[in-house]
């Protein structure tokens, strides 16, 4: 969501770094752009536009300050006056925001009645007329700042750019913000993968916080206007981890890093595995909580702790978890996934279920993130930076966790990594062979809908396999407990609709092919997915037995579905449309 890139230094294409900036955050998703640059003659170049930034380039000048923006619309429609950065009346001030300013409509009509001009219909150019309100009775920018900040509602992250002062003050509540220092230089973006390519050294903003950036160097405030002092941290990953390499999208090349992702957790990760895994017996109850692909892990998490630790843990959407922690207590333990870290549903109930006091434990790819910071107790992925909206090795980086924690408990860890590594190969398998999957995908892309049905833990899987499918190719894909499908899913077999069955040779496989026949008997084309191959299937897909580690394989291979159905749909897989990568806004 809403991509920011802003550079002050002295390199005199500040222009093209800020592009080039906003480029690396595209993945995010967006659907507008914008950019304020100061010239070296003092004048402020400022352009918009809708659409993505492709080819676009700038006109050359020297400049060494600007800040960029990309927007995925909340408030107000896809135009280039929507886009940011917006400015005030006087055009003294720029910002840029992420976020929603909740209570935008009372502040825009008390701004009107001080006869402020508003040229966009976004809650976000009102940060710039309040800036210049409060502006006029008090020149300390610092507490103008501080002023914006008390009067502002909601989660925001929000850089004003002051061109006169050649400085910028940077405010957030909730969303995220980073500022990377290189030699006499400052970077500011929404993530760190902007930054990775200039400097390592970076500063994670913290709510309540501001900081100001001027010629002379970086400062940090505490809420009340106190100078603090910068603890800064360092990136481990390497740009080129971030880039494509020789593969054309980074979803195929992300779900070509698994077997690898996967066999390093087994390698690296046994200590942290057995801390969660003590964490979680300590706990008076235990939540799990996430959104999309992190919720389905999630899901898989309670068949999992339940079938091999005999455990029951909860399971929430994060979005609807604000609205289930009036049971916790200081004893309860929330465990939330989340690839980036900042998925904004998942840390406002975070939140919620901090104010009850109850301990909360993570499991991000992202250290340093809002949510690694609040957590009492980290555990990361180290899957590397995952660029694609759709989200796949962190899934099975996830799973792989939760598994292996599950095996822990149950004091049966070593079981828990053979099958792991079973699950390694037939992934390695699976993706050697993508041509068949491939095959698959050209059978079925013409079809209006595709069902995938399992029990158990596979349901989990069936659940992800077709938000998978359903966000990079458009087609309508749904998950169902092989169970439902008699209570009324059956209805919407029609001839040749295409069934996928996730049947691994576990407890759940008589039933489920007992729904095979059933939907073959009203036409279906049934696609199994299992270790042994029976006449009811159409489509035979052999997955190798795993133990309950062969969800992970199941899973890839809809990873590989989707991405061929996108392909042959036409469509970019790594940037559907209407999606974020990072959701921060509600
Ligand atoms: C996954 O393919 C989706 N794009 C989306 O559901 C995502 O998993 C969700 O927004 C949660 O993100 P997070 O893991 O970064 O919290």
């Amino acid at each position: 969501m809403c991509g920011i890139f802003g550079y002050l230094g002295n390199n005199q294409h500040a222009g093209a770094l800020i592009l080039d900036g906003l480029k690396a955050l595209e993945y995010r998703g967006y659907d507008s752009w914008g950019v304020a640059i100061k010239k070296a003659d003092g004048t402020v170049f400022i352009e918009k536009h809708t659409g993505k930034i492709g080819n676009a380039s700038l006109p050359v000048f020297q400049s060494h300050i600007g800040i960029g923006h990309t927007r995925w619309a909340t408030h107000g429609g896809v135009t280039n006056k929507n886009a940011h950065p917006h400015v005030d009346c006087s055009k003294k001030i720029a910002i840029v925001h992420n976020g929603i300013v909740e209570n935008f409509k009372p502040l825009k009509s008390h701004l009107i009645q001080k006869k402020h001009i508003f040229t966009s219909e976004t809650d976000s150019e009102v940060i710039a007329h309040l800036i210049e309100e409060i502006h006029t009775t008090e020149p300390d920018l610092v507490k103008v700042m501080q002023r914006l900040r008390s009067k502002i509602h909601g989660m925001n992250a929000i850089i004003a750019f002051f061109p006169e002062y050649e400085s910028f003050y940077i405010i957030k509540n909730g969303s995220p913000i980073v500022v990377g220092v290189g030699n006499k230089e400052f970077f500011i973006a929404s993530d760190t993968s902007a930054i990775i390519p200039h400097t390592k050294r970076i500063y994670f903003l913290e709510d309540e916080e501001m900081l100001e950036l001027t010629k002379s160097g970086i400062r940090l405030y505490n809420n009340t206007g106190m100078k603090k002092k910068i603890s800064y941290s360092t990136i481990t990953y390497s740009a080129e981890s971030a880039q494509k390499g020789s593969y054309d999208h980074f979803m195929l090349k992300e779900i070509s890093e698994q077997p690898q992702i996967l066999k390093n957790i087994i390698d690296t990760k046994k200590r942290e595995i057995i801390q969660a895994a003590q964490i979680i017996k300590k706990a008076y109850g235990t939540y799990l909580i996430g959104c999309g692909t992190a919720s389905y892990a999630c899901l898989a998490g309670t068949y999992l702790f339940s079938k091999i630790a005999h455990r029951h843990i909860n399971f929430a959407i994060s979005s609807e978890f604000s609205y289930l922690v009036d049971f916790l207590k200081d004893s309860s333990l929330v465990f939330a996934l989340s690839q980036s870290g900042e998925t904004i549903d998942t840390i406002s109930s975070v939140k919620k279920a901090k104010e009850k006091n109850a301990k909360l434990l993570s499991l991000t790819n992202s250290r340093g993130s809002t949510l690694y910071r609040m957590s009492d107790y980290n555990l990361l992925l180290h899957a590397g930076p995952e660029k694609a909206v759709a989200s796949t090795k962190a899934y099975t980086a996830k799973i792989a966790f939760l598994y292996l924690i599950a095996h822990k408990i149950a004091k049966t860890y070593s079981l828990g990594e053979k099958n792991l590594t079973k699950a390694i190969d037939e992934v390695t398998e699976i993706i050697f062979h993508k041509s068949k999957i491939q095959s698959l995908s050209s059978k079925i892309k013409d079809h209006q809908s595709i069902f995938i049905l399992g029990r158990g833990v596979s349901y989990a899987a069936a659940l992800e396999s077709a938000l998978k499918i359903k966000e990079v190719s458009y087609i309508h894909a749904e998950g169902f407990a092989a169970g439902e499908l008699k209570h009324g899913v059956i209805a919407l077999i029609e001839k040749d609709t295409p069934v996928i069955l996730f049947n691994p040779e576990d407890e759940t496989y008589d039933d489920t092919l007992s729904a095979a026949h059933e939907v073959k008997a009203r036409g279906a084309h049934v696609i199994g997915v299992s270790s042994r191959n029976d006449d009811v299937y159409d489509t035979y897909i052999e997955v190798k037995n795993c133990g309950d580690a062969t969800i992970i394989p199941n899973v890839v291979i809809a990873q590989l579905l989707g991405y061929y159905l996108s392909l042959s749909k036409g469509h970019d897989p790594d940037k559907p449309r209407n999606l974020a990568k990072s959701v921060t806004v509600k």
